[in-house]
């Protein structure tokens, strides 16, 4: 959507025909979230943005095909380092020479996933934000393998959509999530202790630390399963952390299927 609405040529690509058509009613709905207020006192502006970004977009099953002709491949799929590393070889063997591979996994070693290919030297982490068309962050990995023409390259498209670069080694969780992870689960283990509620952890670190969201509607937000994934990567890269430490309340909700607001229930029940 942000590469999009500043102007790209976007494929979006995913495994069937509904789920593409459920993300772009999402692009829609968003989209016009975004004009309401970048356009209030214009909505002509704001119709012409809309159809412009749309024009910009289109869809597709088949991640071969679309790789022929792309320049930048942003991977977002399951936080799976097999998985992930599938994808990425067979886009290899189909993708331009010049075509950069950047993943914008929230866990995961960039450099691993650069192995699985035969360009590690375009390669990198382009990691975004929820919801991505409101955050202004873009993290950005440079691998020991990464070129500085490709670093300097994922920089300026991360301008170029609008956001704010930072730059980080590939270390677990960069710069945001290493450090909001554990302040995630150290508030699950507080309610998991008996120390206080949900509802009053989430008031208090609204009103007494000034965040938008509190730690559990957060967790809601970015969706449970995604939270275990990392920090089960995490703990069994250092099992001795404790702030690596899985929660039993966490695996509980994922066995459960509550993932958060996208199935209607985590910590919170939506509808
Ligand atoms: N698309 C477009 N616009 C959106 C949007 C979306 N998906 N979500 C929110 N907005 C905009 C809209 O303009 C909305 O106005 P509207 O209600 O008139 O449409 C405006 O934001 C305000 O939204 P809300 O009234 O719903 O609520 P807030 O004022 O609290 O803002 C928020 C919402 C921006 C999500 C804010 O709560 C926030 O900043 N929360 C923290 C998010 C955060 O920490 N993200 C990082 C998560 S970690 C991560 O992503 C890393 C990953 O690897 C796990």
């Amino acid at each position: 959507q942000v590469a999009a609405a500043s102007g790209h040529t976007v494929v979006l690509v995913d495994q069937s025909d509904e789920i593409l058509k459920k993300s772009t009613k999402g692009i829609e709905e968003s989209l016009k979230r975004v004009t309401k207020k970048k356009f209030a006192d214009k909505p002509e502006a704001g119709a012409e943005f809309i159809e412009k970004t749309l024009k910009n977009l289109t869809t597709s099953t088949d991640a071969v095909t679309v790789v022929h002709s792309t320049d930048l491949v942003i991977e977002a799929i399951v936080e799976n380092q097999e998985i992930k590393n599938e994808l990425f070889k067979r886009l290899d063997k189909f993708a331009p020479e010049h075509t950069i591979f950047a993943s914008n996994t929230s866990s995961l070693q960039i450099t691993q996933l650069a192995n699985s290919t035969t360009r590690q030297d375009r390669f990198g982490g382009l990691h975004f934000f929820n919801p991505v068309p409101m955050m202004k962050l873009v993290e950005v990995i440079k691998t020991p393998m990464t070129s500085q023409k490709t670093f300097e390259s994922l920089m300026d498209f991360s301008k170029a959509v609008g956001k704010s670069p930072v730059s980080c080694k590939d270390t677990p969780g960069f710069i945001v999530n290493r450090l909001l992870v554990p302040y995630m689960m150290e508030a699950v283990r507080l309610l998991e202790r008996g120390d206080a509620s949900k509802e009053d952890i989430d008031v208090a670190m609204k009103l007494g630390a000034g965040y938008p969201m509190g730690p559990f509607e957060l967790l809601d937000y970015v969706g449970l399963d995604t939270s275990k994934y990392i920090i089960d990567g995490w703990h069994s890269l250092e099992p001795n952390n404790p702030l690596f430490a899985p929660s039993p309340l966490l695996n509980k909700l994922v066995e459960e299927k509550k993932l958060g607001k996208k199935t209607g229930e985590g910590f919170y029940k939506y509808k």
